[in-house]
């Protein structure tokens, strides 16, 4: 039997760091970091986490603020919104929250960030900084999931590490940042031959493919560390029995919003691994709080703090 690996106590040592550094400057110089969100179209998910990043923002005293564009906005009038944050110089950071609506080009519209502001870290700039293996704003899931395994006491250098899931805001830069720190990683994704014997093979296993429950005890490694970046909403009451047991919780939620929010990592693998995040609780706060340290990073870097 494992431990669970909450994220709230190491998010939480993260951005009491943080708050102290931005007082710190607020005073010396009369300054905050600020960082703009962009989020075109309503989606729900996104507006719930970027109202997060926003309160985050307030809570520490950053300027904070969410740019909402309508569902409807074209390509030039995204890319006129973009280079004026770029030029505004009260805002360090810009995220543009992905998904973007059908129809626009993903790389195209991060590739209009300021690579000086680019707070998500996935600009082309940064990720050859990163594949170069040089300083810059990093993805800030991938730098929670290193946050949280190190947390452990365990090391990564040596370890065979397992990411599963390809994305650009997860899994690809995870696997440099991974490489970066002596870890030899596989990445798997939908056409990986035997999935579930790769996975078993590692000593660290990061599920980041968004499909709910998909990762049960056959891929883990008997002692393994398993962190689960999966956040997936599920509607159906039975797939929730089914992958996660009987948990009330989860069924009043159901009842109350039509949804659960549940990982990409069945329960039940606590029992084999050494430690497992939970989901929610693990990996979310952890995105948050190192968003919050690539905006102060960007604001010293900016006004040559
Ligand atoms: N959507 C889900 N996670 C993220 C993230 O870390 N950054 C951005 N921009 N969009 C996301």
């Amino acid at each position: 039997m494992g431990t669970w690996l909450e994220g709230k106590p190491v998010a939480d040592r993260i951005r009491e760091n943080v708050r102290q550094e931005a007082e710190h400057y607020q005073q010396a110089h009369g300054a905050v970091p600020g960082l703009v969100g962009v989020l075109v179209g309503e989606n729900p998910a996104s507006q719930s986490y970027l109202r997060m990043k926003e309160k985050a923002c307030r809570s520490l005293g950053f300027f904070g603020q969410i740019l909402y564009l309508p569902g409807d906005t074209t390509r030039e009038g995204l890319k006129i919104r973009i280079e004026a944050l770029n030029d505004d110089d009260k805002v360090d950071g810009i995220l543009v929250q992905l998904p973007l609506p059908k129809g626009f080009d993903t790389h195209e519209v991060i590739s209009w960030i300021d690579p000086e502001k680019d707070v998500d870290g996935i600009h082309p700039y940064s990720l050859g900084l990163l594949l170069q293996n040089l300083p810059g704003p990093r993805a800030c899931t991938p730098l929670g999931v290193l946050e949280l395994i190190k947390s452990t006491g365990e090391r990564i250098e040596g370890k065979d590490v397992v990411v599963i899931g390809r994305s650009l805001i997860v899994g690809k830069p995870l696997a440099a940042m991974i490489t970066n720190e002596n870890g030899t990683v596989t990445i798997c994704h939908s056409k990986t031959k035997d999935l579930a014997g790769v996975a078993a093979r590692a000593d660290i296993l990061v599920a980041a493919m968004g499909k709910p429950g998909f990762v049960g005890p056959e891929f883990v490694k008997a002692g393994a560390v398993v962190i689960d970046v999966g956040s997936n909403a599920v509607t159906d009451p039975a797939v929730v029995r089914a992958l996660f047991g009987d948990d009330p919780k989860r069924g009043k939620e159901i009842q109350d919003k039509g949804y659960t929010w549940v990982g990409d990592v069945q329960p039940r693998v606590i029992d084999k691994a050494k430690w497992l995040t939970p989901s929610p609780g693990g990996v979310g706060p952890l995105t948050i709080a190192m968003l919050m340290k690539n905006t102060l990073e960007a604001f010293k870097r900016r006004r040559r703090f």
